[in-house]
């Protein structure tokens, strides 16, 4: 489908061949970014991951990325943070128990997300544990989000950009700063750690990148790291809530996909233990829950744009250079000719099937698929299924007095991420 949005061209790609085309076949072509105007207010923008041309230096920074940083020894290594972060949030859910009273599921997993993220990246929290709702860094992360996914005339007429008619480039660059200065002091922090006692290695991945900013001829230095880390936390906190929440409002539908998805947790972990990232191998209907989730709800619908390079042919259409590509990941995922029934949340289509996200198979590709699939996706995948086996693992839940499972609201709300326009809530109880 090509769309005339203002002055730039614009091409949507919805089935499984076009985006193969896309992003296999002329991967070269389709390797950069139509990059919205908000976000390249950022200070340093040219440091990002995500959306920077598909050059040398991103393609040295993915390395980085993939080979130290999201490798599974590294992950492993940090799971623990990550175990006690999800404690937390079951800690604080119980006391809503001891209430009776219902929980926010999108926020609660929005918080968490953001600690598991900042563990993995600085060891530390970013939002307080109990989960306070005026968190300054939540906040910050939350407007980036939603002014980067604001319709902007800047993005449809480029030539308005200097004037910045909507002033959206304006608001954005506050927390662009604000997040940069508390990056600062953090880098500082941890700068004078390592230079008082060598040893002093956490291992997290700001250790990662302070080791490569020391390496001689290195493309990394303090200034560029911090466009990269606010990238990790962009993309990477709101997706694994979303899928989370979606995957809760799913089970919650459908009762006795929770009830066999909680017995397959109680049977192979037990009551009393709680639920670690290394079990989830041996979990495959939890597996396909989250499969199916991501199938009918993937967090990034339209992935993140690319731009054409030149013009070029994909299925007999020409795209001209400098087009904007969509590709429909969400429409791909309902696509009839792939999908048995492809409107109903059916988590058993994924048993005993090879079919997965991780980019082989373009009628599925919620973290995208090529050069520029999803950096994020190993980390992503510990997370949310970590969340989700906790959530359901701790608590039988039940709706709020009144609330039919059939009532729940799937309507979706759109923006560069896909939320639940109305979130769950849902009352957690604790089985005696
Ligand atoms: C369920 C959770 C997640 C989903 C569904 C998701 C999905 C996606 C999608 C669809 C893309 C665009 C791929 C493309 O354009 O072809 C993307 C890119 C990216 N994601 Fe994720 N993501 C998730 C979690 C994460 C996490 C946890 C991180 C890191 C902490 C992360 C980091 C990134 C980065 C850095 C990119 C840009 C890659 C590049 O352009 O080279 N994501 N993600």
């Amino acid at each position: 489908m090509t769309l005339r949005l203002g002055s730039v061209t614009t091409i949507v790609a919805s089935s499984p061949e076009t985006a193969k085309e896309i992003l296999h076949k002329h991967d070269q072509t389709f390797s950069g970014r139509s990059v919205p105007d908000a976000v390249s207010a950022q200070p340093n923008p040219e440091g990002t991951l995500a959306w920077t041309p598909g050059d040398q230096r991103w393609r040295n920074r993915r390395r980085i990325c993939n080979t130290q940083m999201f490798n599974n020894q590294r992950l492993d290594s940090l799971q623990h943070l990550r175990h006690e972060k999800v404690g937390q949030l079951i800690a604080h859910i119980r006391k809503h128990c001891e209430l009776g009273r219902p929980v926010d599921i999108g926020q609660l997993a929005f918080a968490t997300s953001l600690n598991l993220v900042s563990n993995t990246i600085f060891s530390i929290d970013l939002v307080d544990q109990d989960f306070n709702s005026a968190q300054e860094f939540k906040d910050l992360v939350w407007r980036i989000m939603e002014d980067a996914g604001k319709p902007n005339l800047s993005d449809y007429f480029p030539i308005l950009r200097p004037f910045d008619l909507q002033g959206v480039r304006r608001h954005i660059l506050s927390s662009y700063r604000r997040m940069h200065e508390i990056f600062d002091d953090i880098i500082g922090t941890r700068l004078k750690a390592r230079a008082s006692d060598k040893m002093s290695r956490t291992g997290d991945f700001l250790d990662v990148l302070l080791d490569q900013c020391e390496e001689e001829g290195s493309d990394f230095n303090l200034q560029n790291i911090k466009p990269l880390i606010l990238d990790l936390f962009i993309a990477g906190s709101d997706t694994s809530a979303i899928t989370t929440e979606w995957a809760m409002a799913e089970l919650l539908r459908k009762p006795h996909v929770m009830h066999k998805a909680r017995n397959e947790l109680v049977e192979i972990i037990g009551t009393r233990q709680s639920v670690k990232e290394s079990d989830v191998d041996r979990l495959p209907y939890l597996q396909a829950v989250v499969k199916e989730t991501l199938r009918l709800h993937p967090a990034a619908p339209l992935l993140l744009p690319y731009k054409a390079q030149n013009e070029v042919e994909v299925c007999g259409f020409t795209i001209p250079k400098d087009s904007k590509v969509f590709v429909n990941g969400w429409a791909i995922g309902r696509d009839e000719r792939y999908w048995e029934d492809p409107f109903s949340f059916l988590p058993e289509r994924f048993l005993g099937s090879k079919l997965d996200f991780r980019g082989q198979d373009f009628e599925y590709i919620p973290f995208g698929a090529g050069r520029r699939i999803c950096t994020g996706l190993p980390l992503a995948v510990r997370m949310v299924h970590l969340m989700l086996a906790s959530l359901i693992h701790s608590f039988n839940w039940k709706l709020p007095i009144g609330t039919n499972p059939h009532d729940i609201d799937m309507t979706e709300q759109f923006g560069v991420t896909l939320k639940k326009a109305i979130p769950v809530h849902a009352i957690p109880v604790v089985e005696e």
